[in-house]
């Protein structure tokens, strides 16, 4: 890659380098909107974003802007929703994906519902690494954070995943003051028993699910929370590492990662970007600005034309969110709708 552009010059780059010189690589797909969950904090059900079958970009259309998005220099995708196993045809897809020239990490984020009965042809899709989103290990609980009482089956999906050797199988938990704070200690203790990467996010306020808590929950109190299971030692940042600080507690099989993007954002080392269902890209989990791809695909559109759109478009990319503790994003849409 040779990122070959000049700051303020008018033509666009060749690769995908911002004006923060921050090149981006990752490119998280959301295919669906729809989620067989309803967690309090996203609240697909609610919304009124919900996408017609139509808005929703087709397989054929997600791979054709993700060759594109390849040849460009993204090498890592990762399919989100809603929960994107509600999906019909999702494992054709998913196989299609891996073939494509130039994509090298191919990884899911899933709630683990469905996860069971799909394992062994998301592993034959080519999926190695999984997220799965776990708020709460107590099953009322579980029931109470996202409508379903379903804990037991999405906790034998994930040990199900782990027999298969699926790995690193993250668990994401996102902390919530009042909600699940009782529950920290539990979470990380999964790191002593499992080789899980056990991963605590602070609660962004996003869409119309926005809770406003007065106090909110922050990495730096999760640390102390969880810190009566020994000292957490930290672990190399490696190449492929997302926002996560990543440690480990003496003599656990498994990893404590906290994502902290309120109290300590991450923004300046972002390489993400984000394509929703409905076929928008958007360049900052924490910004509305989107701009539309699927236009200019429906309307035949050559694939220089469309790199061009996208080059464009990541020339926008914010340099930095300025959401801090006290505010709510100005954020319509729903996570559900974004993807994570
Ligand atoms: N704040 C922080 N994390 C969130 N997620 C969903 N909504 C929020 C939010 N408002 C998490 C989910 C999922 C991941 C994709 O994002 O738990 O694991």
């Amino acid at each position: 890659m040779n990122g070959v552009h000049e700051k303020g010059n008018d033509s666009p780059p060749d690769r995908l380098v911002d004006r923060s010189d921050r090149h981006l690589d990752y490119l998280r797909v959301s295919i669906t909107d729809h989620c067989n969950l309803n967690c309090t904090y996203c609240l697909p059900f609610s919304s009124q974003f919900k996408q017609s079958h139509r808005d929703i970009l087709r397989y054929e259309e997600i791979l054709h802007l993700i060759q594109i998005f390849s040849d460009l220099g993204i090498s890592k995708i990762r399919i989100t929703g809603g929960e994107p196993l509600v999906r019909k045809e999702i494992f054709p897809f998913l196989t299609r994906l891996h073939e494509i020239r130039g994509i090298d990490d191919l990884a899911m984020t899933t709630n683990g519902l469905l996860l069971q009965d799909h394992l062994v042809k998301i592993k034959s899709a080519g999926i190695r690494r999984l997220n799965i989103s776990l708020d709460s290990l107590n099953p009322e609980n579980y029931h109470r954070i996202t409508g379903h009482d379903v804990f037991q089956k999405v906790w034998e999906g994930i040990l199900a995943a782990e027999k298969l050797g699926f790995h690193p199988i993250k668990i994401n938990v996102v902390a919530l003051r009042g909600i699940n704070d009782h529950e920290l200690t539990d979470m990380a203790k999964l790191s002593f028993s499992h080789p899980f990467h056990i991963r605590f996010i602070e609660y962004m306020p996003i869409g119309d699910s926005a809770m406003q808590p007065e106090n909110p929950l922050f990495t730096k109190e999760i640390q102390e929370r969880i810190a009566s299971l020994g000292e957490l030692y930290p672990i190399q940042r490696e190449k492929m590492d997302g926002p996560a600080r990543r440690f480990r507690f003496k003599n656990a099989i498994g990893e404590i990662g906290f994502i902290s993007p309120i109290s300590h954002h991450f923004c300046q080392t972002c390489n993400r970007l984000r394509l929703t269902a409905s076929g928008f890209l958007r360049t900052c989990l924490l910004s509305d600005h989107q701009t539309d791809l699927k236009t200019p695909l429906r309307s035949g559109f050559s694939d220089q034309q469309i790199a061009h759109v996208i080059l464009n478009a990541i020339r926008l990319k914010p340099t930095s969110h300025d959401l801090n503790s006290k505010q709510a994003a100005q954020i319509a849409s729903p996570m559900s709708a974004i993807g994570g």
